[in-house]
């Protein structure tokens, strides 16, 4: 979807949907519709006195206007109540929009930008909330549909119009951010959404490959022979029953100075988590094909880094594997030396993503970090604590805490801190090793999030449990049924953020 900002006006823009905003404690229309509403024959003030659109959260009526303007129809969306307005609710009424404009069999809009009136929320902000929002909204995953019902066409175009001149250019800016997001958080959905007898550890790196083609964007990928020699022995642990070999996948983008410490993403990729020979259960094991989500977000937000040509220099690190049982399987009781020379006892080999994730996280301390993030579907316990709207947050520095909160205010996709102190370790230790892979009932997310931290340098850490939002049972607004993607608006917010914002 393409979308522009222009200079114009509601009664003399022609368009196939011009949509209209209203608030949920508000009666009448708002100067700016007024004009509108007259040549309609006063239809819009008479629909907000009899209730017929109230301005609820989502809450949408369509309108021929039969050429009294010269857009064809108009779609009253609400956005609630208009001291309640966040840059969520705007994205979640644009992701609404996008499906009602898509049942309508059009495929252009027209609007003006949303929340505008409402203060403290800023037009760039605005404009990247409603074309994330659009976008996201608009998401559907058909390359396996052959029946054509399933294969209806995206939106094509959205217009955002301004009524100053002076507002062009920072709209512009926040389209271009919007687009960067929303597409990001597409790509990786797709990633997620493919099964695993395609998404293969080596059609990963196939897809870190195109990435490469960016500007400034450098691969390296380390086959299992160079792991070895590395001694990666938590990746190879892992993926060393699978018909499909496991990867090492380094993307580095270089947009800031040279020299200049990099910002560090470590992403989950397992491509399949059968559990290995602790088999999981085969209720929802299908699901398992997005416990690569971590992974494909990190690869959305280099791709996303590059297309942005930000001014930082990031790196994406992948372990990737699928876990799988079988005759050359890691077993239960068997000892790993991990990269960083430390020994692991894996007492449940279902508990492989910390194993992974251990050597990524040791890989990422030789890089000389400014800071380390890792991201993944780590455990069904953080499902538990966090139900579906929160991401778990564990680290070790405060202020990379508070700027994943505020990234997480900002984008919508929510982080929320859990204790990591290391009282907890004794659930941790072993007879025979230095630590064993699983840490008993109690505090599953926790445990896990220690696990890791005996792996992580002296550098600012931040891990991330996305396992909790992973996955969505239904359909939402900016959100399909299936693998979410959450967690990559986060991540690219972060960096924007970390980027001194240009004056409003
Ligand atoms: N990938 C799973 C965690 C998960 C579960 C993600 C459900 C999304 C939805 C992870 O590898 C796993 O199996 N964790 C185990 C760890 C346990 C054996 C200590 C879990 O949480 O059950
Ligand atoms: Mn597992
Ligand atoms: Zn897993």
């Amino acid at each position: 979807m393409k979308t522009t900002v222009k200079q114009g006006t509601l009664t003399g823009t022609p368009t196939e949907v011009l949509v209209i905003p209203g608030y949920e404690d508000e009666t009448n229309i708002g100067k700016a519709t007024q004009p509108l509403d007259r040549n309609l024959g006063g239809q819009l003030t008479e629909m907000r006195k009899n209730g017929e659109f109230q301005g609820k959260p989502n809450q949408t009526v369509l309108i021929h206007t039969r050429g009294a303007i010269p857009a064809k129809r108009i779609l009253l969306v609400g956005l609630g109540k208009r001291d309640d307005l966040t840059l969520d609710r705007v994205r979640q009424a644009m992701g609404t929009v996008a499906k009602r404009v898509s049942q309508a069999e059009t495929r252009t809009c027209a609007t003006t930008l949303l929340g505008l009136d409402r203060s403290g929320l800023w037009p760039d902000d605005l404009a990247q909330a409603m074309v994330d929002g659009m976008i996201l909204g608009d998401y559907r995953f058909t390359p396996y549909r052959t029946d054509s019902a399933n294969r209806k066409e995206p939106l094509s175009s959205m217009t955002i119009l301004v009524d100053k001149p002076s507002l062009l250019n920072t709209v512009k800016r926040g389209i271009e951010r919007g687009e960067a997001t929303g597409e990001a958080t597409c790509f990786a959905r797709d990633l997620c959404n493919h099964p695993a007898n395609v998404m293969t550890p080596s059609r990963v790196v196939e897809e870190a490959k195109k990435i490469s083609k960016e500007k400034k964007v450098r691969l390296t990928v380390l086959n299992p022979a160079k792991m070895k020699q590395l001694g990666m022995g938590g990746v190879l642990g892992v993926g060393q029953a699978s018909q499909h070999p496991p990867q090492f996948i380094i993307l580095e983008y270089q947009g800031g100075k040279k020299g200049e410490k990099p910002i560090v993403f470590v992403g989950k990729t397992v491509t399949f988590d059968s559990g290995g020979i602790s088999l999981k259960p085969s209720e929802n094991m299908d699901h398992m094909k997005a416990d690569m989500t971590g992974g494909a977000e990190v690869l959305a937000t280099v791709r996303a880094a590059a297309r942005l040509r930000l001014p930082l220099n990031v790196i994406g690190l992948l372990p990737v594997a699928e876990n799988m049982p079988g005759g050359r399987a890691t077993k239960p009781g068997d000892i790993l030396t991990m990269l960083s020379g430390k020994t692991v006892e894996v007492q449940n080999t279902d508990a492989e993503g910390r194993l992974i994730l251990a050597d990524g996280l040791a890989y990422a301390g030789r890089l000389k970090p400014a800071c380390v993030i890792d991201i993944a579907t780590l455990t069904g316990a953080c499902i538990v604590a966090l139900g579906q709207f929160a991401i778990g947050m564990l680290g070790t520095d405060d202020s990379l805490k508070e700027q994943l909160k505020q990234a997480g205010e900002c984008s919508g996709e929510r982080v929320w801190e859990m204790p990591l102190w290391d009282e907890y370790f004794e659930q941790l230790k072993s007879d025979v090793a230095d630590m064993r892979n699983i840490g008993g009932r109690g505090g599953g997310m926790i445990t896990a999030a220690l696990f890791l931290k005996q792996f992580v340098g002296k550098f600012p850490w931040v891990h991330l449990d996305i396992a909790s939002t992973d996955w969505s049972a239904s359909d939402r607004p900016c959100i399909s049924k299936g693998p979410t993607a959450i967690g990559t608006r986060l991540l690219i917010q972060y960096l924007l953020n970390r980027v001194a914002k240009p004056q409003k």
